[in-house]
């Protein structure tokens, strides 16, 4: 699909969007006015694992859609008894990522990373960059990448679970580096969803990449944050991250950065969310505030809004959108939906809207809900299972 520019800066100067609002035109095209987002994408995490994309319109909604095999295998971690678990089969955060037309995602069952490239004129036109790449850990859930460094570092936690990067080029990935591993204790596939790594994302100036581990409260296990410079990288033998528990932690869980600060808002999936702060010279991280969400099932994934200066989170468990203080967590607002959605997993957001993945259980379709944040409400109500989306379906990621 073409997008029209000229309707995208009027409809822009129309809607009144700041600046700030909204990111610059990823095509590097000139516009005066800036546009809102031209497609999420997440994955269907099937055994033939596929990518999902789905074109934004002017207005903020969704339509029509396409699916695109990675060239792996998705994956479930497994319940106590060794059944799949789902929805949330991966238990974790970004499971895919783009920047620039890159689009970076995980391979849980096969053990790889896939790097795709988007088309310039059609946002669900996806094409491979190379074979999928051989990771050195067990079950990826989470990828990040970095635009200044040209790095992508993957999350892996099973057997042998930690972090590894890669530098990438529009030629494709470079090797991965060795395991800056976590000792988990865990199984391929993993048993979850508790004791594993959640999330790897870098910090906003993008010299650190951090991960949230997940503990395992009815183990005695405490959670903790993994800082790792990214100069250390590289470095052989032996962890170099610094990790730290912070004060009533537990299940720490997904995370966004706080434009502007040193301070992440992180999810935690036994009472709620929590600002916490990254020592600059120590990479500690600490405790700024903590919140519980009464009535909380299992609170873990959370998405900065530029727009609203607020974080917004998702239960897998209850059918709501909580926007909470970037400062200090307090609720600002419930939004409570009624589409009969068991629950939201992964989120992003552009200007004032936001995309949160329901994969459904089963017997509910899986959908994409579409919130207008400026006025609380539900705009859509989008159901993906059309495209091949069901219950294993994980991950969120925009191209703007
Ligand atoms: C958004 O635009 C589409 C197509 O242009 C239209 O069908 C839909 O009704 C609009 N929705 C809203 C909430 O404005
Ligand atoms: C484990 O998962 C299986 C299949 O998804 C399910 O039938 C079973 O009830 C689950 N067991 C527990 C203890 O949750
Ligand atoms: C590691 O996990 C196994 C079961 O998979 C368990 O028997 C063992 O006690 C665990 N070890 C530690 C140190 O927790
Ligand atoms: C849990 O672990 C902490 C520190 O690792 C220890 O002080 C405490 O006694 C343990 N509690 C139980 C119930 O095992
Ligand atoms: C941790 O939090 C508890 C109460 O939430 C407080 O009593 C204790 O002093 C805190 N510990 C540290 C090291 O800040
Ligand atoms: C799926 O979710 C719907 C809506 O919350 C619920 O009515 C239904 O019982 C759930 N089914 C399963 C298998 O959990």
């Amino acid at each position: 699909m073409l997008f029209n520019k000229a309707n995208f800066c009027i409809a822009g100067a129309l809607l009144g969007l700041s600046a700030t609002a909204l990111p610059l035109d990823a095509r590097g095209e000139s516009c005066e006015a800036p546009h809102g987002a031209k497609a999420i994408y997440f994955l269907t995490n099937e055994n033939s694992n596929s990518v999902v994309a789905i074109p934004i319109g002017l207005n903020g909604t969704l339509s029509g859609g396409a699916t695109i095999a990675t060239g792996g295998k998705g994956g479930n971690t497994v319940n106590a008894t060794g059944g799949a678990n789902g929805p949330d089969a991966l238990g974790s955060q970004a499971a895919l990522t783009v920047v620039d037309n890159f689009l970076f995602t995980v391979n849980a069952g096969s053990n790889t990373l896939s790097m795709m490239k988007i088309s310039k004129t059609d946002p669900t036109d996806l094409s491979l960059v190379g074979e999928p790449a051989i990771l050195p850990g067990q079950f990826p859930v989470t990828v990040a990448a970095s635009r200044k460094n040209s790095l992508v570092c993957v999350g892996t936690t099973g057997a042998q679970a930690g972090i590894s990067c890669a530098s990438y080029s529009g030629k494709g990935l470079g090797d991965m580096s060795p395991l800056t591993a976590f000792n988990l204790n865990q199984t391929t596939p993993p048993s979850g969803p508790l004791n594993g790594v959640a999330q790897t994302f870098f910090s906003e100036d993008e010299t650190r990449l951090i991960t949230t581990v997940k503990g395992d409260p009815t183990r005695n296990n405490t959670g903790y944050i993994s800082v790792l410079p990214i100069e250390k990288i590289y470095s052989y033998s032996g962890a170099h991250d610094t990790r730290s528990s912070p004060n009533g932690t537990a299940v720490l869980f997904g995370s966004t950065v706080i434009p502007g600060t040193s301070n992440i808002f992180v999810t935690d999936a036994s009472f709620g969310a929590t600002v916490l702060q990254v020592n600059p010279f120590t990479d500690k991280v600490s405790l700024v505030s903590k919140q519980t969400i009464e009535g909380q099932k299992a609170t873990c994934w959370a998405a900065y809004s530029k727009a609203r200066g607020s974080v917004f989170v998702t239960d897998a468990a209850l059918n709501h959108l909580v926007e909470m203080s970037a400062v200090d967590a307090q609720i600002i607002s419930t939004i409570d939906l009624t589409n009969g959605d068991p629950g939201l997993i992964d989120l992003k957001i552009s200007g004032r809207y936001v995309y949160a993945l329901s994969p459904g259980n089963g017997t509910t379709a899986s959908a994409v809900t579409v919130v207008d944040s400026f006025v609380g409400e539900q705009i859509q109500h989008f159901l993906v299972n059309g495209l091949g989306a069901g219950k294993n379906s994980q991950g969120m990621a925009i191209l703007e």
